[in-house]
């Protein structure tokens, strides 16, 4: 993720801004920058890699103000340099962004006749918009407001203009952001520990707010322009709490960052101008017959899910297991095999000895990890990060995601690299990836409505979770978040098998969770609900609103998510059952973030 800091005060702003970037430097960066109003007139200073790097900048060619913003990016795709670093500016505008402007090559090219970009950036087309809505003489309200109704997406700005010596604008749509409230100054940032120094008096803003700050007051604004009040949050228990900002549970405040964090992993792997996988140079699928997965846990559910893009997409055959069966079984082995560990922790024992046991037979491997200076991003041929930023929570749910995000754009890479996927269904399915974060902030949406069903899911002493295709990984994950942070017995299961014994299991009241997206197999599933909902199981159903549509009133309750391609579906359903866990936990009293008998890595056998 990247990190926004502002201050609008009365005071000189540059050495806060650059402690507010030391305390977002635990989500990495690759490069940093700082901009400010210095008697009204616009100065900016960037540095490539180390926040110390500014500070030798700045310390060269000081600058200082009253209002100024500053950033911190995490490493992307291509090479990091001065160039790419925030803030970006046109004009009199400088801005610094988190997220992903899904239509920036659109909104380019439409500027393409009357601008220059100094960047392949999409934050660099926000600082045009802007730019262009002033030099029209709109005021500075007026064209913010006309800028954010042109940009899809998800994302956090910050942004001041020259010669308008009193005012930061800011908006939040999808990655978050929080203002802060000090005496005759006001502030915003990505989190609680930016401003950690300066308030512990927070307004989180809420899904399409926009606002303006001044160092004596502030204005809120919804995304109809409304003027409106946000409740004031004080953080109190020091930096732990401010980590967890206005979230109960790590757990939750990572569910939330996934619009964010899926961002990350995407500006990864994906070459935003041309629209299409960017993969590391040494990885090139054409040398590979077959990719073997390995995994444990979770992060093996991404692996099953993988297992379907790869077939499907690339036409590439995947073998798949759990690690501490794997080399126990003895596997053929080929050399024309790449071997993927897929691990959050890089640590998990079984995991690292597969990597090992490949390795020593020759072959390439590879692991995709969240951190990088793991042990298996070590030893593994090939390091691929997923950039999910720290995962407190030992129930996995934002590296799961990026995990998921991590591998469908490999899949794409690899259908690519074997002429399997026409440059049409290449932009499309990659454009599918690029709507996650914004359709995975509608999904997050969903949060009250599914607290309510896992109220009721609560009561139970056992459930199921169903799916076929791509969601039955989903379905597995499903079930394992639900026992492992509530210490309900799950089970997940292919729709299709459950009449092949388990349905013997199904009674009055049994909670079957459906994980259905319209697609080529929701006749079938709805077969195997009305299998299950005829022994007198209390079905509830996750789909989209054509699926809900054709399912009717079969089922108890319905999780309606956005519609989205079955390519991306099953990243979609995740959502839902992370947060039916996520509550029906929160509802027992169970320690969602650290539950009993568990570990954050496994690193033994
Ligand atoms: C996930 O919620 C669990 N905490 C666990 O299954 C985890 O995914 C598994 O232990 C693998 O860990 P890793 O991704 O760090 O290798």
């Amino acid at each position: 993720m990247c990190g926004i800091i502002g201050i609008a005060g009365h005071g000189a702003v540059t050495e806060r801004l650059l402690d507010g970037l030391k305390r977002l430097e635990y989500r990495g960066y690759d490069s940093s920058g700082i901009a400010v109003l210095t008697k009204g007139q616009l100065e900016r200073r960037r540095a490539e890699g180390k926040i110390k790097n500014l500070e030798v900048r700045i310390g060269n060619e000081p600058l200082d103000g009253q209002i100024g913003i500053a950033h911190t990016r995490w490493a992307t795709h291509g090479v990091p340099n001065e160039i790419n670093a925030h803030p970006h500016q046109s004009g009199r505008v400088a801005v610094v962004h988190n997220g992903i402007i899904e239509n920036f090559l659109e909104l380019r090219e439409s500027l393409a006749g009357e601008r220059t970009f100094e960047t392949e950036t999409d934050t660099e087309v926000v600082a045009h918009l802007m730019d262009i809505e002033l030099a029209k003489g709109h005021s500075p309200r007026d064209a913010f407001a006309t800028t954010l109704k042109q940009l899809k997406g998800a994302y956090a700005f910050g942004l001041i203009i020259d010669e308008n010596p009193n005012e930061i604008y800011c908006a939040r749509a999808g990655s978050p952001l929080a203002l802060g409230i000090g005496d005759k100054e006001h502030y915003l940032g990505s989190d609680a520990m930016a401003m950690a120094q300066l308030t512990n008096k927070l307004i989180y803003l809420e899904e399409g707010d926009w606002a303006i700050i001044r160092p004596e007051d502030y204005e809120i604004f919804d995304e109809n322009d409304t003027p409106v009040e946000r409740e004031t949050t004080i953080i109190s228990g020091g930096p732990a709490m401010a980590e967890k900002g206005n979230f109960p549970h790590f757990m939750l405040k990572e569910i939330y960052e996934q619009p964010d964090t899926v961002t990350n992993t995407l500006t990864n792997y994906l070459d935003d101008l041309r629209q299409r996988p960017d993969m590391p140079a040494e990885l090139d699928f054409k040398d590979f017959d077959r990719v073997i997965i390995i995994a444990c846990g979770t992060a093996y559910y991404a692996g099953m899910v993988a297992k379907y893009w790869f077939e499907q997409v690339a036409e590439l055959a995947v073998d798949i297991d759990v690690a501490s069966e794997f080399r126990y079984r003895r596997p053929v082995l080929d050399k024309r095999s790449l071997f993927i560990a897929v691990s959050q922790s890089g640590e998990t024992a079984d995991t690292l000895a597969a990597l090992r046991y490949c390795k020593d037979n020759g072959l390439k491997t590879a692991a995709l990890v969240n951190v990088m200076t793991s042990t298996m991003a070590r030893e593994a041929d090939i390091a691929l990060p997923i950039k999910a930023g720290p995962e407190i929570g030992v129930a996995s749910t934002k590296a799961f995601t990026s995990q998921l995000t991590a591998l469908a754009a490999l899949s794409l890479a690899a259908a690519v690299a074997r002429g399997k996927l026409s440059r049409a269904e290449d932009i499309r399915l990659t454009a599918e990836l690029t709507s996650l974060p914004r359709k995975i902030t509608d999904a997050l949406e969903l949060d009250g409505h599914i607290k309510g069903i896992a109220s009721e899911l609560a009561k139970a002493s056992s459930a199921f979770y169903l799916g076929r295709g791509s969601q039955v990984p989903i379905a597995l994950e499903g079930a394992l978040k639900l026992k492992e942070i509530s210490y309900i017995h799950a089970e997940g299961y292919a729709a299709g098998e459950l009449k092949h014994g388990p349905i013997a299991l199904i009674e009055d009241g049994t909670p079957v969770i459906i994980l259905a997206p319209y697609d080529e197999l929701f006749e079938k599933t709805i077969s195997n609900l009305q299998e299950v909902a005829s022994r007198g199981a209390r079905i509830t159903l996750i789909t989209d609103s054509v699926g809900a549509e054709a399912a009717g009133q079969m089922a108890a309750d319905m999780i309606v998510i956005p519609t989205s391609d079955p390519f991306i579906a099953p990243i979609m359903t995740t959502i839902a059952v992370q947060l039916l866990s996520y509550h029906a936990a929160v509802h027992l009293g169970t320690d969602v973030d650290q539950p009993r008998n568990l570990a954050k890595s496994v690193t033994v056998e």
